[in-house]
Formats: C-alpha cells, structure tokens, sequence
C-alpha cells in the first residue's frame, strides 16, 4: 500500500495495484492551493547523483480550455495517459537523452530525436534545470492517447518525462520547474499554452494565473462530489496548431466581458463542487468554440445530442476534435456518449467512439522504480 496526500491534513491509502508509488508521494497540492499551500522549491546544490537505475511514470489525459478557460484552465481525467521508462544508461553520452523506443498509439507519426519529441523536450529541459553533466539516460515511451484528438496527448508524454528525469535523480523540482519544462515542450510541438500540462502534471483542476511569471492555482473539486466525463473522439484529427490558427486576434468588450464572468462562475463551481453550474459555464464559451466547432464536422450536433440527453455541459475539449460533456452519473454518461457518437455519425459522417471518466486527482506519477 502506498499513501497519497490529498490535502495537508487528509490521506488516503490507495493499494499498489492501482497507484504504484514506490517512493516519496508527492503533495496533490501544487503552487498556490485554494488552501494556500506553498509550492515545493528546488535547493539544487550542485549536479545530483542518480537515486534510481531506472523509473516508469505516468501522466493523465487532460481537458483544456473547460469552454471559456481558453488557454488558462484545465482538469485531468484518470484511466487514460501515457507512460515512459527512463534508464540511466552507459551507453549515451553524459548529459544527454536518447529515445530508444516508442510505442502505442500513432507511433509512426512521432520521431526518435529528442530535439523533436515531446518527452525529449521536457526531458532535456529538466536534465538543464537539474545540471545534469554526468549521466546519460534513455528513454521509453509508451503513447497510450492518440495525437491530436484533444486529450493533452503531447501535455501527457511531457509531463511523464518531465516526472521521470525529476524522480531519477531525487525529486528536486517542484511543480512550477516541471510544468515550465512541459511548457518549453508544447510551446514547440503545438503553442505555448499550459492548460494540458500544468493538470497533466499537478492533478484535478489548474487554472493558469499567468504565464510571466508562471502563477499556478490548482482548484479543489470536493472530493465528496461525484463528477464525470463523457468523453466522445471522432474519427478525425484537429492539429492544435491548426485549431489555434483558426481564433480571432481581436474579440469585442462584450464577448471579453461575457467569458470573462463565465469562466469566474466555473471556477465558483469547480470550488463548490455544483455540477451544474460547472456544465452551464463549460458550455458557455462565446470565443473559441464558435470558430472551432464549424471545423469539426458534426460538433454543433454532438453538443444539442449530449444536452437534449440530459448533460449539464457540453464543449470541445481543447483544441478537439474531442467532444466533452459533463454528467453526475455513470450509467447516464455512457447513454449520453451513445448519442454524441450517433450525432457525429449523422451530422459528421464520422465515426467515434465514447468514454466516460472520473477526474484524476493525483496528476503525473512515479509507477515503478529500481534503486541503484
Ligand atoms: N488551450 C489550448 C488550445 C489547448 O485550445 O489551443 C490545446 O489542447
């Protein structure tokens, strides 16, 4: 069994075999908690020395955007992510990272040189950040989100790398060092945006304060709350670049003035655990969605078929093609994903497929890890 810290003062134990923490558990908490708890920082004094030979991490699926938090609030969801292995390894030249294999979903589309691949990025970035000169490593990684589908999938392989490097060599770095590592990650394969790698890596809902300096909130949903996704991918890729090319430069006072209050209003819900709340101001984006929705065949009809069955909310989930809704209950989420699935057929002429998920509390995670 291993413990996990859901807030300063509460933990549960969660069994082995569902969360392998195998050394230190990291505080669920990041920067500035709505309970104010401060963030970890980093005392490097000098390069570190390995703590383990080897590490596997994991990191969720996210939600970005959550309909008005264009670019500034996202969640995590739990059961889908991605994993990597990273190996000190002989072989590879100190201080430098090699991807030895890649595989799951897409994996032809990603390339092997780290200069170029999300993990390499994040991981190369965290090994500067630590100093590291003297130690080669290798890295695994194991995409278990498809690219471009609206599920953080780059955020995911980021921060599971961004995780693996930090825990190798002791878990020096806070939150902010590694979501800014992730950053440097998505700001090259997709734009510099933090809402899928901040929650990726912290867990539950982050909003992002800002980005100069890196201001993180991490939002806590009561954990007494029931809260699922209905999660409904299309047979169709949105490149995030694409889809962020696609919004305005300039919006008027009134749409600033509107998403503006509904963004505030889903935070309160998020804070108050009111599921309808959230659902009516996830649905409520008058920027983003209007241009994108018209690019993702079938989306306006996925949207009316997932509130006509009762969902308190609906939108795209990131830059999409992802349609995300919002629901109490379980068995009604899995009717309500049949009908978005069939709206995308009829009005899209895509096929898709539905899953419903639960909010990842916990973030990106240590699985398993071998002592030197
Ligand atoms: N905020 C980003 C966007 C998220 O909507 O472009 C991409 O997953």
């Amino acid at each position: 069994m291993a413990t996990c810290y859901l807030s300063p003062s509460k933990s549960v134990t969660i069994p082995l075999q569902t969360n392998l923490f195998t050394s230190t558990p990291k505080p669920v908490f990041g920067l500035r908690c709505n309970l104010s708890l401060p963030s970890k920082t980093s005392l490097i004094t000098g390069e570190p020395a390995p703590l383990y030979s080897s590490v596997k991490t994991f990191a969720p699926a996210t939600v970005a955007n959550l309909g008005p938090g264009f670019d500034f609030l996202g969640c995590a969801v739990d059961g889908m992510g991605d994993f990597v292995a990273l190996n000190v390894d002989p072989h590879v030249h100190p201080g430098e990272i090699s991807i030895s294999a890649i595989s799951g979903n897409n994996v032809g589309k990603l390339s092997k040189n780290p200069l170029r691949n999300c993990a390499g990025i994040a991981a190369i970035e965290v090994m500067k950040m630590l100093g590291i000169r003297s130690v080669g490593l290798s890295l695994m990684l194991e995409k278990g989100l498809p690219l471009g589908s609206g599920l953080g999938s780059s955020a995911a392989s980021a921060a599971a790398a961004a995780v693996a490097v930090n825990e190798i060599f002791g878990n020096k770095l806070g939150f902010e060092e590694l979501v800014l590592a992730g950053l440097k990650s998505e700001e090259k394969v997709s734009g510099y945006h933090a809402d899928n790698v901040a929650p990726a890596i912290m867990g539950g809902f982050v909003l992002i304060r800002s980005y100069e300096p890196l201001d993180l909130i991490q939002l806590k949903f009561p954990n007494d709350k029931q809260l699922f996704f209905v999660l409904v991918s299309p047979d169709f890729e949105a490149p995030t670049k694409q889809m962020r090319a696609a919004l305005p430069a300039e919006i008027g006072m009134s749409h600033h003035v509107w998403n503006c209050s509904q963004a505030g209003a889903l935070v309160a819900s998020v804070l108050q655990g009111d599921l309808l709340g959230l659902g009516k101001a996830l649905s409520s984006d008058k920027i983003v969605e209007p241009r994108r929705a018209p690019l993702i065949p079938g989306m306006e009809g996925v949207k009316k078929a997932a509130m006509e069955a009762g969902a308190f909310g609906c939108t795209i989930s990131g830059a999409g093609p992802t349609a995300v809704a919002v629901t109490d209950n379980e068995e009604r989420g899995k009717e309500i994903g049949k009908l978005m699935v069939e709206a995308f057929l009829k009005g899209g002429k895509l096929q898709a497929s539905a899953t419903v998920k639960q909010l990842d509390r916990v973030g990106a995670r240590l699985v398993s890890s071998i002592k030197i």
